[in-house]
């Protein structure tokens, strides 16, 4: 554990050094939950909503994609269950004064009991050596099996408290288990409360509830009163989906773990139309295809998990979340929900307009389920940067060794392509070569020109955001027309006609190579 918060910490400082990520408004000491990306982010994050919108709409013949407004009619976070339903259960601290998720504390709890098993694990697996047999030991080891069933009666009782709005039984659940606040260290708790989470603000011209406005919570209502709209306009027939990016609000009460969990984030989200009673099928179907995109990017299986929801939400017959092996612990990185027909049902019957679809194999209408696939750019962006920065030995010309930060992102999400450095800076003839070369691929890719340090600095420099070539010019290049690249990840440099640059580093960063 005090390994994994090192390198969360080292994670944070450097997306900060390098222009990643910042707090926001860090000259007034920052807003809680709310971050700002710089020039390396943006870029990152753009790239990897490029992958996603390329993978679900460009990819799905029947799959189109919308941008929605923000503000929605507040009826819509009626019918839609946020108004009455989309609470955390809060607890403070009287004596730290601190205010916690009362499910999270649990939950963290439950994370320390696993914390234990898996510890066993690692303790037997280092006496057994390569005949050890994991299963067999889950299975029989009356320590793990103990804690088992403690976990497992925990996320029980926890899960039926959540569904059935339980309050008193969570905050009985808090006190059995002498959970103590973990700032202070005291068992001295409140009663737990429900919060909602939305924003609210005022529409200009109405006072009073009536103009009271919401910041939508997810971009997914966006498309459901948008339904009938696009089905029309683009004559899809179902089995269809509505894809949409765009900023979702939360007024989270436990703000922790960097971009984790964020009071402004992104969310990539996919409603998929169906017949209902196929809702299974593709509820597998998107399980799958989802599961395939995240590993497509070069996360390896073992770091993402599919995770069954113990407590459904109020829409859903059927959730799993695909979790990732964050610095922290695996984590919920993507939801899958089958959301049935309820959100379609409720604005029917709140607007009092139709939002049935014809079906002309069966000459009948009705209103489509619903399987929906939900991400947050945030947490992908984290996910991202967390596996791919890895510290490592180099060794460098005349065998001396020495580390690298280095970020090995995918080329075709890196911020920056190819970096264009000359070899000495205060060569005007390198220089200039080095200009010509860099105005020629700015035209394909981003790329950088950098001759703001030795070569080594700036190869480093490019290591820290993750640029899959450099280009540098050299005194050969003068005479020769030939420069070499080096590869980020193998350091292999290879020297290559000028003209050639453009489609070599072109063929390895175009993003067709995820989906071949
Ligand atoms: N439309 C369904 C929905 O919003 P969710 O599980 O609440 O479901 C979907 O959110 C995804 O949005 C999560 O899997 C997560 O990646 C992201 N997300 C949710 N809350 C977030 C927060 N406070 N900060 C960053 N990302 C968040």
């Amino acid at each position: 554990m005090a390994e994994q918060n090192i390198q969360f910490k080292k994670l944070v400082a450097h997306c900060k050094e390098y222009g990643f990520i910042y707090q926001s408004s860090e000259i007034y000491d920052g807003l809680g939950a709310v971050y700002d990306y710089g020039p390396y982010g943006v870029e990152l994050k753009n790239n990897l909503k490029d992958y996603w919108w390329r993978a679900m709409v460009q990819m799905h013949e029947n799959i189109v994609g919308i941008d929605a407004a923000i503000f929605m009619h507040p009826k819509t976070w009626k019918a839609s269950g946020h108004v009455d339903a989309f609470n955390d259960p809060l607890i403070d601290n009287k004596d730290s004064k601190k205010r916690y998720r009362a499910d999270v504390l649990v939950e963290d709890y439950i994370d320390k009991v696993e914390g234990k098993i898996n510890k066993e694990i690692t303790k037997a697996r280092k006496r057994f050596g390569d005949s050890f047999d994991e299963a067999q030991f889950r299975s029989t080891n009356p320590r793990v099996l103990a804690n088992q069933e403690k976990m497992d009666t925990i996320a029980k009782r926890l899960a039926t408290a959540m569904s059935e709005e339980d309050m008193e039984g969570l905050k009985n659940l808090i006190v059995e288990l002498e959970i103590a606040c973990p700032e202070s260290g005291s068992r001295n708790w409140t009663d737990v409360r429900q919060f909602n989470l939305m924003f609210s603000t005022q529409l200009g011209n109405i006072a009073g509830e009536e103009g009271k406005l919401y910041l939508r919570p997810e971009t997914a209502q966006g498309i459901f009163v948008n339904f009938l709209n696009v089905q029309k306009t683009t004559r899809q027939k179902l089995p269809f989906g509505i894809a949409q990016i765009g900023k979702a609000f939360r007024n989270e009460i436990v703000a922790r773990q960097f971009i984790f969990r964020m009071r402004e984030f992104e969310q990539m989200e996919m409603q998929f139309f169906i017949q209902p009673g196929t809702e299974m099928e593709w509820y597998n179907y998107w399980k799958e295809t989802r599961l395939k995109w995240h590993k497509a990017l070069g996360h390896p299986g073992e770091k993402l998990r599919f995770h069954d929801h113990d407590n459904l939400a109020h829409y859903a017959n059927a959730a799993v979340d695909i979790q990732f092996n964050f610095p922290f612990g695996f984590k919920e990185l993507e939801g899958i929900h089958s959301r049935t027909d309820f959100d379609l049902n409720s604005h029917q019957e709140l607007s009092g307009k139709k939002l049935q679809y014809f079906d002309p194999q069966t000459n009948e209408s009705y209103v489509p389920y619903v399987l929906e696939t939900s991400i947050g750019c945030d947490r992908m962006f984290l996910a991202t940067m967390s596996h791919a920065l890895v510290e490592e030995e180099v060794t460098g010309a005349g065998g001396k060794t020495s580390t690298r930060d280095v970020l090995k992102l995918h080329p075709a999400i890196a911020p920056v392509k190819v970096a264009v450095l000359p070899l000495k800076r205060n060569e005007e003839g390198l220089v200039s070569k080095a200009k010509e070369i860099f105005n020629q691929l700015r035209f394909s890719f981003n790329c950088q020109y950098d001759d703001t340090g030795s070569i080594g600095k700036l190869y480093r420099r490019q290591d820290a955001i993750g640029t899959p070539y450099c280009v540098t010019v050299d005194f050969e290049s003068l005479e020769d027309n030939t420069v070499t690249i080096r590869e980020r990840d193998s350091l292999k440099q290879e020297r290559v006609p000028i003209e050639k640059v453009e489609s070599i580093v072109r063929e390895k960063v175009d993003m067709k190579q995820l989906f071949i």
